[in-house]
């Protein structure tokens, strides 16, 4: 059963194109994440979906129920902000009993979802305190659990760790994973930060300028970027572009990027989708070595400019014929800025979008 279905929402204000096309569905139970750079669209598609703005045009559907005509507190969902909203003056058992108290479940029902709440969160020390005697990552903790605690049809997130420091961030993460193990709630998850999508993400759907860019496992949107935006904005460092042309011959191409004379050859598997024109060529930082090329791989020289030390690797930025190319490699210490050093890569590691497009590259035969 489907968890909830966009069919091509859109949203203009003024003469404004702020969501264009949008469809997706999500299981029952799934975990999908809206990922893409600030202002593209997703807290407004949540706000859609949460029935807090209308679209412009297009449908929702929550389960199998249309809820294009119903108000928010008719569609069975929770929402949990960046901003906790918790009621300053009530303290975290009344701000988790109030949804229901407004609902007029039974005080016996509400004390029941409140305890099974709090052990779920970890949170029954903190029944009795004030949202000022909280910290920051326990006031986001009470937030969800006003969520939890309406056993909602549809749990809709909008950035809810983004005020939380890094080491909190990383430590909520995990325990968000383990809150959608244990209750299986449909849920939206919206973010620009690619490592929460990654980690949390069943599905990821990568929006920019109000569109959908790629709907896929993480997997997927890592290995096989659907066009240069996806390649560009997964990955982290991200992954080295180069913009050039494509010249096919016969079933093979050849690739050409400014100075940085690069030509290779890249037999397709679908040599009629593979076009001459403009072709952007990527490469991730740690898929390249700086090393001779072995049987099957191709490289180039460049001259090192920074090194940067990550901790376990360094970061080497090259410059090849003009271009800055990323490597993310082991340690070397004789390594130095100024030196001149071969870098290599395989040919399955390249990604190739022609005309923005992915096309498909194989590794050339023997
Ligand atoms: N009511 C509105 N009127 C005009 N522009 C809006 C309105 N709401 C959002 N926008 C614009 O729409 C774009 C998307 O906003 P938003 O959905 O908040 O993006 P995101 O959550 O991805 O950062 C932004 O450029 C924003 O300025
Ligand atoms: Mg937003």
């Amino acid at each position: 059963m489907a968890g909830l279905t966009l069919r091509h929402i859109e949203k203009t204000v003024g003469r404004t194109t702020i969501l264009r096309d949008v469809s997706l569905e999500a299981a029952e139970g799934e975990f999908v994440v809206l990922l893409g750079p600030s202002g593209c669209g997703k807290s407004t598609l949540l706000r859609i979906i949460a029935g807090l703005e209308s679209p412009t045009r297009g449908s929702v559907r929550i389960g199998n129920r249309p809820v294009d005509r119903l108000p928010p507190q008719e569609r069975d969902i929770a929402m949990v902000f960046q901003h906790y909203a918790l009621y300053p003056h009530l303290t975290v058992r009344a701000n988790l009993a109030f949804g229901l108290t407004m609902r007029k479940e039974a005080p016996s029902v509400i004390e029941s979802r409140i305890a099974e709440t709090a052990t779920l969160l970890d949170i029954h020390d903190l029944l009795d305190r004030k949202p000022r005697e909280l910290s920051g990552g326990q006031r986001q903790r009470v937030a969800m659990g006003r969520a939890i605690v309406r056993k909602p049809r549809l749990f809709l997130f909008d950035e809810p760790l983004s005020n939380l420091d890094a080491r909190l961030r990383a430590s909520m993460r995990v325990e968000l994973q383990k809150l959608h193990q244990c209750l299986g709630t449909t849920t939206v998850y919206v973010t620009h930060d690619q490592v929460e999508a990654m980690t949390l993400g069943q599905t990821i759907v990568v929006m920019n300028h109000g569109g959908i860019q790629q709907i896929g496992a993480p997997g997927r949107i890592y290995h096989e970027p659907a066009n240069p935006f996806v390649a560009g904005f997964i990955g982290n460092p991200p992954m080295n572009l180069f913009e050039g042309s494509c010249r096919r011959r016969g079933r093979e191409l050849d690739f050409r990027a400014g100075a940085l004379t690069l030509t290779m050859q890249a037999p397709v598997q679908d040599t009629d989708a593979a076009a001459s024109g403009h072709a952007t060529l990527g490469l991730r930082p740690e898929d390249i070595a700086l090393a001779p090329p072995g049987p099957g791989q191709s490289a180039f020289e460049g001259v090192i400019d920074v090194i940067e030390n990550l901790g376990g690797d360094h970061l080497v930025h090259l410059v090849v014929g003009g271009q800055r190319v990323m490597v993310r490699t082991a340690p070397d210490a004789a390594r130095r800025a100024g030196d001149v050093v071969t870098a290599s890569w395989s040919t399955n590691a390249l990604h190739l979008f022609i005309n923005r497009q992915r096309v498909p590259v194989r590794p050339q035969g023997p």
